[in-house]
């Protein structure tokens, strides 16, 4: 029996539409953070034929399904039994796919002595969701061409970031980001204005980062956001994944921004609202967001570290 554990990560510069060819592979640069508190924790054990739980009910996971067909294919993998269980709220835009499938091939990799390196592990993991390429590294972490195997930027302790977290809904996302990515695809007007615009996005935002510029990282930050969020807009049918409380969460954080607190959003496919701060603005801003109506419960999450196994 082995147990690996994985964290989530947010991206401060976004991927949102797939490339056409096979392995699942964004279609542009992207760049994330990886955070402490949230984890997917999955036991991988011997079993005598394909089981996979999650949050300790039997589900059938079509993503899993076929990762886990081509990983036994791949590596003439046994049956296994797969238990994972997220400590906070699943398919709400928590990036709860990326924690899990790096814990996930992170498991299996040790499990069965496949003997992966990071870089193959966030191969595998790219292909059962793209951002979880992104889980297997801490710290800051970037996701770009040409093999799309997600790699570090800097550690934790280069820059000492924190995220608070303002949950506005516990409800699953209705459309998901697989779905929704490929309607805008097919139907936003903004689509080839937003693969011509990433480039620039990332180059701006890993600037940002190696030189710890946050009014810099904060700008590019935001503006990928609601980028993405605007093709999501124009999408047909719109795909529009915030609440009222997404909505007065964001207004109030650029409040406090030009009050003088040091203190950016970032919204993924969900409602959910991501304050990226330096620690000596997290009580300020976690005490702001506790008090906008409709929040329901607000987390703090410092910057955490890739992939790994805790039990084996
Ligand atoms: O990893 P996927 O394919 O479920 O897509 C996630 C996309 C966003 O979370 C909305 C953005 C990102 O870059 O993480």
């Amino acid at each position: 029996m082995t147990t690996a554990l994985a964290h989530p990560n947010i991206a401060l510069v976004k991927y949102w539409g797939k490339q056409s060819k096979a392995g699942n592979m964004p279609a542009t640069p992207n760049l994330s953070i990886t955070l402490s508190e949230l984890s997917a924790v999955t036991t991988i054990s011997d079993s005598d034929h394909f089981q996979f739980h999650l949050n300790g009910k039997q589900v059938d996971d079509p993503k899993v399904s076929a990762l886990m067909s081509t990983m036994t294919d791949t590596f003439n993998l046994p049956p296994l039994h797969i238990d994972s269980t997220n400590n906070f709220p699943t398919s709400a835009g928590l990036a709860s796919s990326a924690a899990g499938f790096a814990a996930l091939v992170t498991g299996i990799d040790a499990h069965c002595n496949l003997g992966m390196d990071a870089a193959l592990r966030s191969e595998w993991a790219r292909r059962g969701s793209a951002s979880a390429a992104r889980s297997i590294c801490g710290g800051f972490v970037a996701l770009v061409p040409p093999d799309w195997q997600a790699q570090s930027l800097a550690p934790i302790d280069h820059w000492s970031l924190e995220v608070v977290v303002a949950i506005t809904s516990h409800g699953a996302k209705g459309v998901s980001s697989t779905e929704g990515m490929e309607r805008s695809r097919l139907t936003s007007p903004f689509y080839n204005q937003w693969l011509r615009s990433a480039g620039d996005d990332y180059a701006e935002a890993s600037g940002a980062i190696a030189t710890r510029d946050f009014a810099k990282l904060a700008e590019v930050a935001e503006l990928s956001c609601l980028k993405m969020h605007s093709l999501m807009l124009t999408s047909s049918p719109t795909l529009s994944y915030w609440t009222p409380a997404s909505i007065a969460c964001m207004d109030r954080i650029r409040a406090l921004r030009a009050q003088g607190e040091a203190v950016f959003f970032t919204v993924d496919a969900g409602p959910q609202i991501k304050a990226v701060c330096l620690p000596e603005s997290r009580v300020a801003v976690a005490q702001a967001l506790s008090e906008v109506p409709g929040v329901l419960e607000i987390l703090c999450c410092p910057l955490g570290e890739g992939a790994r196994i805790i039990d084996d």
